[in-house]
């Protein structure tokens, strides 16, 4: 095999639906299985013999750098491109080519920077060249395509349509979406307009397709989770401890949990189904947390009950709290004895007194 290509990784979306984890730092440094979620990305590429990366960043651009440096901790080669304003997924795509080493038919792996995937990287390089295709798409299938790309395809795979986000029952015509992994044709990526927006899915794509050109899709039916939103992100940073989901960047043996070294976990509290507790937090007498995210030095205490949630860094959970499917956010303040739950969002700093919220009748 020839060495792998060169990659773009797009991180420069504000992850709206993930706040507020995302109100102090972008979406792909949230950590997943106690990293940066990005080192599970790096990682996954440089296994597949990627060592050249250009991260184009927006939203809070400064913060990529002091942690993952020039790369080479990582063994990569990674550079950063900052837009002055965010210029979608294809302008960001465009912004980044002059930092390319690729000649014009080389392939040019780029990457969405929120997507948790065991994809083999490699067989898509090689439908890529083999089809000798202009662009080639990383297909997933999923039941409810809505929040996706539809990319229907011919029985050879190559692409017929690209309907971004379908509005109307009309447009739901397959299963497959975008999973957001792509090899470009390093040419196609120069041709794409520079210096004003750009949207890959709807402009780029249809736009390519509307001219004749070949963009294949590779359908794979590997691990697949867009952890756009609180929910998919603690179950993606789970799975990730639980080894259900591939990274060789999980810092430790994958398992029913993940405790970080200076972590403080009273001896009878009970972690299961991918628990991560970041460093520094400190986990009370009985407490009981399943497949949760307890980010650096935030504070459960006695009796706490936590599952399917994320709590955020510095926060504090109250003594015989009850969270299930909640966010709270970084510095948070919630007593004892509340209840919350479903998509409940807390955010950063906020300060909730004891028994302040209830669900369940009290009998
Ligand atoms: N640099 C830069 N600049 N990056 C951006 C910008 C921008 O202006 N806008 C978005 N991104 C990055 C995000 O950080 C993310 O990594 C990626 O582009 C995709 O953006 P999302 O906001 O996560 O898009 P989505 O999840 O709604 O939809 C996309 O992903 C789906 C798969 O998860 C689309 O590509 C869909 O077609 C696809 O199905
Ligand atoms: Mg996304």
């Amino acid at each position: 095999m020839t060495q792998a290509p060169e990659a773009i990784l797009l991180v420069g979306g504000k992850g709206t639906r993930l706040r507020p984890l995302t109100v102090h730092t972008p979406k792909p440094m949230v950590p997943a299985a106690g990293v940066p979620f990005l080192a599970h990305q790096l990682a996954r590429a440089r296994a597949a013999g990627v060592e050249h990366i250009v991260l184009a960043t927006s939203y809070l651009a400064e913060v990529f750098e002091p942690y993952f440096g020039d790369g080479s901790a990582f063994g990569l080669r990674l550079e950063y491109v900052t837009e002055r304003e965010p210029l979608g997924t294809g302008g960001a795509i465009r912004n980044v080519a002059g930092h390319l080493e690729s000649g014009p038919d080389d392939p040019v792996l780029i990457f969405n920077g929120d997507i948790l995937t065991g994809l083999d990287i490699n067989a898509l390089v090689d439908t890529h060249v083999s089809t000798d295709a202009d662009v080639s798409l990383h297909l997933s299938r999923v039941d409810d395509p809505r929040a996706f790309g539809l990319v229907p395809t011919d029985a050879t795979g190559r692409v017929q349509a690209f309907l971004e986000k379908p509005q109307t029952p009309e447009e739901i015509v397959t299963d497959q979406i975008n999973a957001g992994a792509y090899v470009f044709r390093r040419s196609v990526i120069d041709s794409i307009p520079d210096s004003r927006p750009v949207s890959v899915e709807r402009e780029t794509f249809p736009g390519l397709l509307d001219a004749g050109a070949h963009l294949q899709g590779m359908v794979d039916s590997t691990y697949w989770l867009d952890l756009g939103t609180p929910q998919a992100f603690v179950r993606g940073s789970a799975d990730l401890v639980l080894g259900r989901a591939p990274s060789p960047a999980v810092p430790g043996r994958c398992g029913e949990r993940l405790v970080m070294p200076t972590a403080e976990v009273a001896e009878d509290a009970k972690l299961t189904e991918g628990t991560v507790i970041g460093a520094g937090a400190v986990i009370g007498l009985g407490a009981r947390i399943s497949g949760s995210t307890v980010l650096d030095g935030a504070i459960v205490e006695q009796g706490a009950v936590i599952a399917d949630s994320m709590v955020g860094a510095g926060a504090r959970i109250g003594a015989r709290t009850v969270l299930a499917g909640a966010v709270i956010g970084d510095g948070a303040d919630v007593g004892a004895d509340n209840e919350l739950r479903d998509g409940v969002r807390v955010w950063c700093g906020a300060v909730l007194p004891d028994g302040a919220v209830r669900f369940s009748s009290d009998q």
